[in-house]
Parts: structure tokens; sequence; C-alpha cells
């Protein structure tokens, strides 16, 4: 952030997201590209681990919360699924690599490419739907810190193949939804606390970034994808970061570090 002009901390401050065009190379995002086209040509899955992945409540709750594939990826790499990629016993129904949601959550920990772009906890999504939601109603601390996050382009991002929409200002309202994970004695499990407001569709603007672009997300400004229905991937690499200082990571969420893989710093 050190490297932010006085008028781009404004627009962030204003917006609650802010675009940085150019912060990666292109050959950065060829490396970053090419090594998940490896781990997925390397995809091992189980099949009654094939979860589709959605920030619908219903359907995390079905899927997800009930799905320790799910919980106990935090410091694991695991393949979430788009919707309607498998059929009813599992098998792909398009080929593996265009069926992946995201790809997490400790990519940044195992695999040497992404642990030299940054060293956090990170979610590479290949590009497909994510519905309107707050980062903070998955991420949090306790009291609530700051939460950024790093959404970075490794293709370009278009009104055509799923880029972020916003509505700038909306993180001044306070985050109205909190996913709060199941005590471990009673089996993997989570649910929500409060709700979220019906987001109107005008209030959402697009943000389209060519290959190479830094988005910074606020944690509580509303944001989503839409579905990409084109014949374009849309790669991105995301990262969050969390304060520290003064704050308890929540045992409230459902991603947990373990002692083998405790979040790292980014101050040491
Ligand atoms: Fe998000």
């Amino acid at each position: 952030m050190a490297c932010l002009s006085p008028s781009q901390l404004k627009k962030f401050q204003e917006d609650g997201f802010l675009l940085l065009e150019g912060f990666f190379t292109a050959d950065e995002c060829v490396t970053m590209q090419q090594r998940i086209g490896e781990i997925v040509a390397g995809m091992d899955v189980p099949l009654h681990c094939r979860t589709e992945f959605s920030t619908q409540e219903d359907e995390q709750l079905q899927t997800q919360g009930k799905t320790d594939y799910f919980l106990s990826s935090g410091d694991k790499i695991r393949f979430f699924f788009e919707k309607g990629v498998f059929d009813e016993k599992g098998n792909f129904l398009v080929p593996p690599e265009k069926s992946i949601n995201k790809i997490g959550h400790a990519l940044h920990a195992h695999d040497p490419v992404f642990r030299s772009i940054t060293h956090s906890p990170k979610q590479p999504h290949v590009g497909g739907e994510v519905s309107p939601h707050q980062d903070a109603t998955f991420l949090y601390t306790e009291p609530l810190g700051r939460v950024l996050g790093l959404w970075i382009a490794m293709e370009d991002a278009t009104l055509e193949n799923g880029c972020l929409w916003f509505i700038p200002g909306s993180h001044t309202h306070g985050v109205s939804r909190r996913m709060i994970r199941a005590p471990s004695d009673s089996g993997p499990g989570t649910s929500f606390l409060g709700s979220d407001p019906a987001w109107a569709s005008d209030l959402f603007v697009p943000l389209p970034v060519r290959r190479g672009g830094l988005v910074l997300i606020h944690g509580e400004v509303v944001h989503k994808s839409e579905q990409n229905l084109s014949g374009h991937s849309r790669q991105a690499y995301t990262v969050h970061l969390m304060e520290a200082a003064g704050t308890v990571w929540s045992p409230g969420n459902w991603l947990q570090p373990t002692p083998e893989l405790p979040f790292p710093p980014l101050y040491s």
C-alpha cells in the first residue's frame, strides 16, 4: 500500500476497491497460468469430493458446510468446481480443465510459483460465477479488523468472461452476514449469522481488468462475478490479508490455520 498515491488511496477509501493496471508482467501471468495448468493436469479428486463451489447460502450449507473436503482445505491444495460439470455419478461432463471454479486454499504454501508471488492465504479462481458477497462474511478477526483482498488478473477479465462487479461505497455499511463454523465436537458444518439485504443489481458497476492488473478489495465492499458463459477463461489469483494487530483470528472462521501451517505474517 505504500506505493499508492494520495489520489489512489482516496479513491480506494471512497469506493472500497481500486484497480492498479499492469502490476504484474505478462511473463509473470504466463508462469502462473502454466503452473495452474500443470496442477490441474495432475488433479486427482476422489469421487465423493467432487464438490461444487458456491456462495449461495443454501448450497453452501448443502455442499460445503457438510463436507470435510472444504472445511479441512485450509492447509491443502484442493479443487472446487463449477455447477453442472459432473453427472450424477461424479464423472466430468466437460474437460476437467474447464470445470474448476477455485483451487484452494494453500497453494501459497505448497507451490513454489505461488509462494514466490506472495505468502498469504489465497484462493486462485479459474473463473466462474461468484454471487454478491462481502469477503468479511467469510474471513474475519475478533474484533473485526481490516480485511484486504488482492485480486490478480492472470488473464483479461471482461464483461463477457466474468469480470468483477462492485457496489461502490458499500464498504461503509458494515458486514451484514457472518459465516460460522460449528464447534469441532459437533462435526463439520457451518451456518450464518444475519442475512444480506437484496442488493439491487443496478447498483453494481463492472471492473474489466487487463492481464497483470491488481484489484485491491476492501473486506466489506459488496462484489460479485457473473457466470462465465464465453469461450474465454478468466483466471485470477486471489489472496486475503488480515489485520493482526489487536485482533485474534476468530474460531468461528471456516478456514483455520493448523500447527503445520500457521498463517504467515506479512511483516516479521
Ligand atoms: Fe470476494
